[in-house]
Formats: C-alpha cells, structure tokens, sequence
C-alpha cells in the first residue's frame, strides 16, 4: 500500500519541537507555544530552538545573542549590491531562494551555529530589499543595534515601526519558528541527510515553504477576507468557493484535528493594534468552521496559522506579497535546528517507491 502523504510516518527523533494535533497542542523547545511567544522575544527563540537542535556552546552565554544577529544582518547588507537581478523576482520567495544562494557560511563542524546565524541574518536583509525594490524605493541598510522583528520592519517601512507593531511581528516569528516535521523541514533534513550544507538546505526548504498547502496560503487568506468584505457576506461567498472546487484558504490541517493553537496565539498577539480586519476575520472563520462542518461531517477542519498571520502581518504594516517570505525569516531559524539535529542524529533519508509501469 503506497502512502503517498507519509501521514504518521516518524523519520526522525527530535528536541526542537512537537504537534499533538487531537488536543492542539504545540511544545517548541520544552515550552507551550502560548508561553514562549509571550516570554522571549525572536533571538531569544532562536538560541532555544538552537540549543534544542544541538547547536555547540548554545547556552545563555554562548554566542546566539541578539548582537550575533545583528552582526549577520550587517555582513548580509553588503551582499544586496552584489545579488544581481535576483531581487527583481516578482515573487518573494523566489528572490530569497536566489539571495540565499549567494551567502557564504562560515565552515565550521556540524553543531556550529556559526553557519545558521549567517542565515538567520540575511533573511529579512534580502527580503526587505526585495520588498523596496518591487515598491521602486531604495534598500535601507540594518540597524545591527535593534532587535530582529524591529529592525527587520524598519528596513522594510523605511522608518522605525511603533512599539505594538514590534511587538505584535516579535511574537509572530517566535510562534511560527518551528512546527515538527511539516514539509519544508522535511526538505531541509533529507538535503541534511545527504550530508549537504546548510544553505542548500535551507535554499530547498524555502522552495517547500512557497506551495499554498504550505506557507503560501495567508495573502490569499487577506485576498478572500477583502473579497468578502463584511460579515454578512461571508457564507454566500464562503459556499461558492466551495461548490467551485477551491479550499477555504487558513483553514484545514494535515496534523491538527482541532484549531490551530497558533491561531489563538496570533490573535491575541494582533489585538492592541486594534485592526479593522480582525472582526471581518472572526466571522469569516465561524462562518467557514460552519460550513465546513456541514460539507465535510467526518473530517474536522478548523482555522490554521494561516488565518490570523494574514490578519497580523497586514496590520504591523507588511505589503501581503511580503507574507510568505516572513514566514521564512522565521522558520529559517527551525530549519537551521533541524539541520544540525539530522547531522547529528539521523542517517541517510531515502524511502522506497512502487513500480506501477511496464516490465521489460
Ligand atoms: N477547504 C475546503 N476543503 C478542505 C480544506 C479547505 N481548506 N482542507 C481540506 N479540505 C477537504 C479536502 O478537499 C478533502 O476532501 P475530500 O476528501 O472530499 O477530497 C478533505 O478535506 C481532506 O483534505 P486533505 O487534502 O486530506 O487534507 P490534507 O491533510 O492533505 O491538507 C491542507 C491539509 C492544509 C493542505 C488543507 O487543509 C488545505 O489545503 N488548506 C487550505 C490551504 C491552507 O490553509 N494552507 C496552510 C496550511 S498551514
């Protein structure tokens, strides 16, 4: 019997984090998701996740500070002159595919953090110049003194961002670091697995990150919450999507059987910025839970991350063709954990198919 989604498959034993999708429960680190985004901010997730990976000397007083990070997005600002026309890439993630593929990491053993910092840094350095490019204004260079969320908001508005909004994306990109084995760490270990590197890997993973069913599902989530408008609107819109054939885009999950938890998360991180977006989103997601409740009795298909990321990633001020490659910035650093898991842990991932063609 082929099972062509993996569905329950384990292919690895890990530290960095765990999906129990009957209760809707998300542990990254040893921490409840809830509390982790409300505790540290995103370096501080990132030396955890880190550490969780068996990242070498990754302790409190080893070297994943918020300076590290910062140092690496001023050494990948030096890079933007250089990435030719990569960041001419109408699609985001495209350009940070191709930026990424310019970053030289530091070589150093498998448990080095060295390499990952680097990447972690760059991210949000490429994306935010990719973004000002495709609004024909120029990059703006990092501030290596602010924290990520803030800086990676500057660079991109090209101007400080208020207190809320920092805040609001800090908790965002701690909530989303890590999510066990959704399939761009999977990309990321089995490139791992083949002993590649780091950026390769990372480079693959962002390419499974694209796909709707993955990380591309939240500027079409603002798309329909614009298309449907007002409340009241909802259900008629919301059931001529489904008798079309398409998906309720933020809502269904492979692992989860209950909501999301991080959709809770994110919505009460984007409450103080009081967006105009959140009532819309509430209703729609009752009207859309309802709906699908009554198409699909049997199978129980809630709001995902995705939902509330579009609301919140709109209302700190990101353009939505910004989202996926945000998402990116912040996972970048669960791929890099999950990297230095496979090298230590895990062997060479090569899984079996089943020849259904011609016999010689
Ligand atoms: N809207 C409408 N129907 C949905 C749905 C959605 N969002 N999600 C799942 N379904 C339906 C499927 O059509 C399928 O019906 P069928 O058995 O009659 O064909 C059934 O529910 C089971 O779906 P399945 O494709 O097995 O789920 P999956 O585990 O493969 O997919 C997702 C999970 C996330 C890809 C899927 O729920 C989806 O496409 N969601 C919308 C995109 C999205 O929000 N992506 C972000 C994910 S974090």
């Amino acid at each position: 019997m082929t099972n062509a989604g993996l569905e329950g498959v384990v292919v690895a034993d890990t530290q960095i984090s765990d999906v129990d999708g009957e209760r809707g429960k998300l542990v990254i680190a040893g921490a409840d998701v809830e509390q982790l985004a409300v505790a540290t901010s995103f370096e501080g997730a990132v030396r955890q996740v880190l550490a969780a990976g068996g990242a070498a000397g990754a302790g409190p007083a080893g070297p994943i500070t918020p300076a590290a990070i910062g140092a690496a997005r001023a050494a990948a600002w030096e890079l933007v002159p250089r990435l030719g026309d990569a960041l001419d890439h109408p699609d985001g993630m495209d350009a940070l595919r191709t930026a990424l593929g310019h970053v030289r990491v530091p070589a150093g053993g498998p448990t080095d953090p060295a390499a990952a910092i680097t990447a972690i840094g760059a991210a949000p350095v490429f994306v935010a110049a990719w973004s000002r490019r495709r609004a024909g204004q120029p990059p703006v260079a990092p501030d290596p003194a602010l924290g990520h969320a803030a800086d990676y908001l500057r660079m991109t508005l090209g101007r400080a961002a208020g207190d809320g909004a920092v805040r609001a994306l800090d908790a965002y990109l701690v909530t989303v670091i890590d999510h066990a084995m959704c399939a761009s760490t999977f990309t990321a270990r089995v490139i791992a697995s083949t002993a590649s590197d780091l950026i390769s890997a990372i480079v693959g993973a962002v390419g499974a990150l694209k796909g709707p069913l993955h990380g591309g599902a939240p500027g079409p989530v603002l798309d329909m919450l614009d298309a449907i408008g007002a409340p009241a609107h909802a259900e008629t819109w919301l059931t001529g999507e489904l008798a079309a054939g398409r998906r309720i885009m933020g809502m269904g999950h492979r692992v989860y059987r209950v909501r999301d938890p991080r959709a809770a998360v994110l919505e009460t991180a984007v409450r103080p910025l009081l967006s105009p977006r959140l009532e819309l989103a509430r209703a729609v997601e009752a009207a859309a839970a309802k709906i699908l409740r009554d198409n699909k009795p049997d199978r129980p298909l809630a709001a995902n991350v995705e939902f509330y990321t579009a609301v919140l990633l709109d209302a700190v001020g990101l353009p939505r063709e910004q989202f996926a490659p945000t998402f990116a910035v912040s996972r970048i650093a669960g791929w890099s954990a999950h990297v230095i898991e496979q090298h230590r842990t895990g062997r060479l991932i090569r899984p079996a198919s089943r020849y259904t063609g011609a016999m010689p």
